[in-house]
């Protein structure tokens, strides 16, 4: 018999409390013996739940009782989520987080200290829900070199701007839509302005590349600001808009978030709804695709539930550990960008001196939509402020995948 606590009894916690429980006999003959929860710390009681005889409000029961040998931390946030992964590695025992905030400031630390305790620090449901992406990365794809990573990464958004373009919404009603359906926060900002993006981001960069870049070193832009007319203008050029996080691992890794239009050719394109989808580019195996379900509270406890078996069943497999680091210069990243820019006469000449040959998508007198050929950042915001300068006000500007 295994004996876990789950920490936090909130849509995750009870997400795994269920899965463990629904699929006991499938868990125990895979295993070759049972999964007992035998606590759940809560700050809150919960008589009515066939758990509530494991409700616990306080973790120094769980840290002072042998048997417990797996750790689940579901809390969200940095404190106590943090302090009580510590406290039990430190007792002994193994941990598991769905928690990417955790994960991205103390995974250093934490998976330093379960390496030098001979324990296991695992976060699978950190990034992408459900979706397997940490243990391939660790597993499958360890003989290579990862190159790439391009990845949908937050449900919310990519359901805010699958409403946009399906019903002409404008993101304050897909936004009001997704909060009343139950997908986005009260709070919405660390979705919408691109953070939680980042954090999923920086860990996988930091798995592919063993460096850590704090989230507020790399460019985080988020969705707030995109209009239906973007997205129209990028439609009728053969694009769709995402919030991706990349990362371009190498010498100066540049990480980064930011909308972009997406190309229908690209598998992104097609990621609609909550759906989460993460391409990753290696040496040998070119690119491999990861797409599922990137919230929700069964689809990420079955990415706990999977740590949980990975633990108890022994596996080996172990996430590397990383230091912290800092990502190249943006700004001497390339890209093409998508401009919507206030009509002006005599635009063309102004355009053409400094972007060179633009895609034109759309010139409705008062509007100029077009695509810039590929232009270092740094060169681009100069031609942009240049082009305010001679009046031509900038609408919106989105970067090409
Ligand atoms: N708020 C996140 C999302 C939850 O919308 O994807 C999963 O991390």
């Amino acid at each position: 018999m295994i004996s876990v606590a789950l920490l936090g009894f909130g849509v995750i916690g009870s997400g795994t409390a269920e899965v463990l429980t629904q699929n006991s006999a499938l868990i125990e003959a895979r295993l070759g013996e049972p999964i007992q929860i035998k606590y759940i710390l809560d700050l809150r009681d919960f008589p009515d739940s066939p758990f509530a005889d494991r409700i616990v409000h306080d973790v120094n029961v769980i840290l002072a009782d042998s048997e417990v040998s797996i750790v689940v931390e579901m809390m969200g946030g940095l404190h106590p989520a943090y302090d009580f992964s510590r406290a039990a590695l430190e007792a002994g025992k193994h941990v598991i987080t769905s928690n990417k905030a955790v994960v991205a400031a103390y995974g250093e630390e934490l998976l330093t200290l379960a390496e030098e305790k001979g324990l296991r620090y695992l976060f699978e449901a950190s990034v992408g829900g459900g979706i397997p992406i940490i243990r391939p990365i660790c597993t499958d794809l360890s003989p290579c070199q990862i190159t790439h990573i391009e990845g949908i990464l937050n449900g919310t958004t990519n359901y805010i701007l699958t409403r946009m373009a399906e019903s002409g919404a404008s993101f304050a009603e897909a936004l009001a839509e997704a909060q009343a359906l139950g997908y986005a926060e009260r709070d919405p900002s660390a979705d919408v302005e691109g953070w939680d993006t980042a954090r999923k981001i920086c860990i996988l960069a930091a798995l592919a590349c063993g460096k850590m870049m704090p989230i507020d070193a790399i460019p985080v832009e988020g969705i707030t600001r995109i209009t239906v007319a973007d997205i129209r203008n990028a439609r009728k050029a053969g694009y769709a808009i995402k919030l991706v996080g990349t990362a371009d691992i190498g010498e100066n890794t540049l990480v980064q978030v930011s909308p972009r239009l997406v190309p229908a050719s690209s598998p992104l394109s097609t990621i609609s709804d909550v759906f989460n989808g993460i391409l990753v580019r290696s040496d040998f195996l070119g690119d491999v695709m990861f797409y599922g379900r990137g919230a929700g509270s069964l689809p990420t406890a079955s990415a706990v539930v999977a740590d949980i078996l990975d633990i108890a069943g022994g596996s080996p497999c172990k996430p590397r550990t990383w230091h912290a680091g800092q990502p190249g210069n943006a700004a001497e990243g390339i890209c093409r960008r998508y401009l919507c820019l206030a009509g002006k006469e005599g635009w063309e000449d102004l355009v053409s001196a400094q972007l060179g040959q633009v895609e034109l998508i759309d010139d409705t007198g008062s509007e100029i939509a077009l695509i810039t050929p590929p232009m270092r950042e740094c060169e681009a915001d100069a031609a942009i402020a240049a082009l305010e300068e001679a009046g031509m006000a900038l609408l919106s500007a989105i970067r090409v995948l």
